[in-house]
């Protein structure tokens, strides 16, 4: 290891968190793993993770030994030694884990967040400040078949945003995640960055957690499509009456691709309500619904789908 090599903690070793570690520890970086309880830090170091990646449609399995992690703790007063930080659990976790992640944070030299949806800003803000912390959105589709089973279906782009309080720490990030192999793209456009993400996940998330279907049927079944391309039309009209403008000119056909390419792959709100854990609706939909309502408009496509996947939710916790 060279000692400019950062270390990594990841927070929330989940799909995208479980498969930043990997890729990282693969390429030499020392990570340590910050999760949530003492169960799932004894079964990681028992099991360790093993990793499916899709690399040019070619699917190589790798096995990451618990050895290879520096600590596996469900506490971060355990972790010392750390410059950069993963920010990777959802949403409706950030409060408290990153109150958990707090004592690393002097330490750190930056803190990268990759959740979909907007609500966490607020709360990393507040609890980690704004020098430091990154805000990114990733285009990659990872899913979780077991605890420790992660599948990476597609993606490898990461967007980080920039502003003048955190410019300085940016080269960090981003330079640890092109060595291993991510492509990342930097912008200045913080809120143009979330809102642009946040379109993409309230037009699929939602309809393919009611539908049932990985995502490729979204594009392909003509009658999703249509539902599809109504929400996001819907969404897309009110972010066009803010002053944040979309990272891409054409998100529509941005987001029929991502769907396309991302066969067999069941997105996250999916996985959560099989799983019968709480989504993110809440993160991903409120916000715009909320802008709507300020706006004087109404949603019909995308409240009925709130509607309906609150209502799963209920069911699940009944
Ligand atoms: N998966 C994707 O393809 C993808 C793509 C782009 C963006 N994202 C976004 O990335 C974020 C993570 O998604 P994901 O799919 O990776 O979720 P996930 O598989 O559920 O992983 C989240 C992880 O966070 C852990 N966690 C929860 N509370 C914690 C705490 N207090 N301290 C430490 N760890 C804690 C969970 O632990 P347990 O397992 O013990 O509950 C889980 O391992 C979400 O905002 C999601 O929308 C995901």
């Amino acid at each position: 290891m060279s000692p400019a090599t950062p270390r990594i903690v990841i927070v929330g070793p989940g799909a995208i968190g479980g498969l930043l570690a990997a890729r990282f520890i693969r390429s030499g970086f020392p990570v340590k793993l910050l999760v949530k309880n003492s169960q799932r830090a004894s079964f990681l170091r028992r099991k360790g993770l093993r990793i499916e990646e899709n690399n040019a449609q070619k699917i190589k399995t790798h096995f990451i030994s618990s050895k290879r992690f520096e600590r596996i703790e469900p506490k971060a007063s355990h972790l010392s030694g750390c410059d950069l930080i993963f920010f990777c659990t959802k949403s409706y976790d950030t409060l408290k884990a990153a109150r958990s992640a707090r004592p690393l944070v002097d330490e750190a030299q930056a803190i990268v967040s990759l959740q979909n949806g907007i609500i966490h800003k607020p709360i990393l803000n507040r609890i980690f400040g704004t020098k430091k912390l990154v805000l990114g959105i990733s285009f990659i589709a990872a899913t979780r078949s077991t605890p420790n089973h992660i599948r990476h279906i597609s993606g490898d782009l990461i967007y980080l945003a920039a502003h003048p309080t955190n410019k300085k720490v940016i080269p960090l990030a981003r330079e640890a995640l092109e060595h291993c192999g991510w492509r990342v793209r930097v912008t200045s456009d913080e809120k143009g960055m979330l809102w642009t993400k946040l379109m993409l996940n309230a037009s699929t998330n939602p309809l393919a957690a009611l539908s049932g279907v990985s995502n490729e049927h979204l594009v392909r079944n003509p009658a999703l499509k249509d539902l599809l391309l109504k929400t996001l039309q819907e969404s897309l009209g009110v972010m066009h009456k803010t002053k944040i403008r979309p990272l891409f000119p054409d998100l529509r056909q941005i987001v029929l691709k991502a769907m396309d390419h991302s066969e067999g792959q069941i997105n996250s709100m999916l996985q959560d309500i099989q799983a019968g854990r709480p989504t993110e609706i809440d993160a991903i939909v409120l916000p715009i619904l909320k802008e709507a309502r300020q706006q004087g408009q109404k949603l019909p496509f995308l409240e009925g789908l709130y509607r309906f996947v609150k209502g799963l939710e209920k069911d699940l916790h009944e």
